[in-house]
């Protein structure tokens, strides 16, 4: 007998086996604005600097290098996985067709703790930089209505209000979010392109000296780390996101055909944005003053470039909306699917029919992660987001191996060249960046593991549709 508990779902190229009620309307273009609304946000705009501060000095360039590779060959997998298994994406869809349904739940599991831990950080940094901004207006809001009551407030109200914003934009449709995202990437883009002509004609070459002061990789007796492997594996953060394009392969219009050039356009344009946004930032300032909590903004302000960083900060606005708007769309989506197998209670997958959204999955996920980030101090679990995003990604690239030997006559319209050697790559790169994370983190993800298997085995197993 085979363990039922490892049973694949079979594959099925056709899209339309995907349609459940949700609207074909995304092309390839939408999809890489998708995926650049997800990646370009916190990792650039807030942890460059403090990679740079405590972990890589001017080396934190060769932090974004090394962590853009890792994800170069996931996105090449996802992107293989894409082309073949097509309409019912993400990781987790991809994992129930090669490994089976007990490792698709797990990865589905982590999906959930990345995203939703990913938009409630995510938006307890878009409320520094919003009341920022309302008090430089002079309409700042008082403390307790900005930090969470352990930090001394009541609630974060900017953080908590946002994602309740962004549930109305998903609520309306995906056509109207992709347009806003649209907008707000444009935004952010600008505010990037700002900085680079500015920072340019200002680097001091003498910043860059010494140019890797904390060394590779040190375990500090707090168990913090340091070194530019460190760095890389916090860093990866910034590239969190592009993964998330996957999950829209039930509204692409040609998913097999538009979700790989997607997935792998929005992260090339991003990882090109990060070499020289890190580059040019440790050029202009010392390392030393980068660890503030707005590094890009802050770096300008001491060239004395005020209106800039005034742009800046807008566009980081800006930036860090459309990531939490794409990762919680991407959110939604992963549950609905989940739901839909009947791993998760059907009562998430209803699709309102007059909108073609999920709106009961978008409310309930909603409220619950807008009472996270108005209640909690979320802002340090980035690295909890790292773990899970970097465990799906090595599973993905296995995935790849494992479909190629079950399904060796899959068509394949999009196919890693070299054999095995890249997904092999990418699994050893981004297990390597797992290694470099510290060991708190790893606790915490354990038991998230735990806690998931916990519930596959009292629902999910006896509900699952595969079953029946
Ligand atoms: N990549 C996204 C960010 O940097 C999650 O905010």
């Amino acid at each position: 007998m085979t363990l039922s508990i490892f049973r694949t779902k079979p594959i099925s190229t056709d899209d339309t086996v995907c349609d459940t009620g949700l609207k074909r309307c995304l092309s390839a273009f939408d999809l890489t604005l998708l995926g650049v609304g997800a990646i370009i946000g916190t990792g650039i705009f807030v942890l460059t600097g403090i990679a740079a501060a405590n972990q890589a000095g001017p080396a934190v360039v060769l932090s974004f290098v090394i962590s853009g590779f890792a994800c170069a060959f996931a996105a090449l997998a996802y992107a293989e996985l894409a082309a073949a298994v097509g309409g019912c994406g993400s990781a987790y869809g991809y994992s129930y067709v090669a490994f089976g349904e007990i490792v698709a739940w797990m990865i589905g599991w982590i999906l959930l703790l990345e995203y939703s831990v990913a938009i409630a950080a995510v938006a307890t940094g878009w409320a520094g930089y919003f009341n920022n901004a309302l008090a430089a207006m002079g309409v700042g809001l008082p403390d307790m209505l900005t930090k969470s009551p352990e930090l001394g407030g009541i609630v974060n109200l900017p953080a908590a209000a946002i994602i309740l914003i962004l549930m109305g934009m998903l609520i309306i449709g995906v056509r109207q979010s992709a347009q806003f995202n649209t907008a707000m990437v444009f935004v952010k883009v600008s505010a990037i392109a700002i900085f680079v002509g500015i920072a340019a004609f200002n680097v001091d070459p003498a910043n860059w000296q010494p140019f890797m002061p904390y060394g590779w990789f040190n375990t500090l007796p707090d168990g913090k780390t340091t070194g530019v492997l460190a760095g890389a594996s916090l860093v990866f953060f910034a590239y969190v996101g592009f993964d998330a394009v996957s999950t829209a392969a039930e509204e692409a219009k040609d998913p097999q055909r538009d979700l790989p050039i997607g997935i792998i356009a929005s992260l090339v344009f991003c990882t090109v944005i990060y070499i020289v946004v890190s580059g040019l930032l440790t050029g202009i300032v010392p390392y030393t003053e980068l660890g503030v909590s707005s590094p890009v903004a802050h770096a300008l302000q001491l060239l004395g470039f005020n209106w800039a960083s005034a742009l800046v900060a807008t566009g980081v606005i800006a930036g860090l909306t459309t990531v939490m708007l794409v990762l919680y769309y991407a959110l939604t989506r992963i549950i609905l699917s989940m739901s839909r197998d009947g791993l998760l209670s059907p009562f998430l997958s209803k699709i309102d029919t007059e909108r073609k959204t999920p709106v009961r999955v978008i409310v309930i996920t909603g409220i619950i992660m807008s009472l996270a980030a108005g209640m909690f101090p979320l802002g340090a679990l980035a690295e909890l987001v790292n773990i899970g995003t970097l465990a799906a990604f090595v599973l993905v690239c296995l995935g790849v191996i494992v479909l190629r030997i079950r399904h060796p006559d899959l068509p394949r319209p999009f196919k890693n060249p070299f054999g095995h050697l890249f997904p092999i790559l990418g699994m050893i790169s981004c297990a390597g960046l797992m290694a470099f994370l510290p060991a708190q983190t790893w606790l915490r993800f354990i038991a998230w593991l735990v806690l998931g298997v916990i519930v596959y085995f009292t629902y999910s197993v006896r509900h699952s549709k595969l079953a029946q």
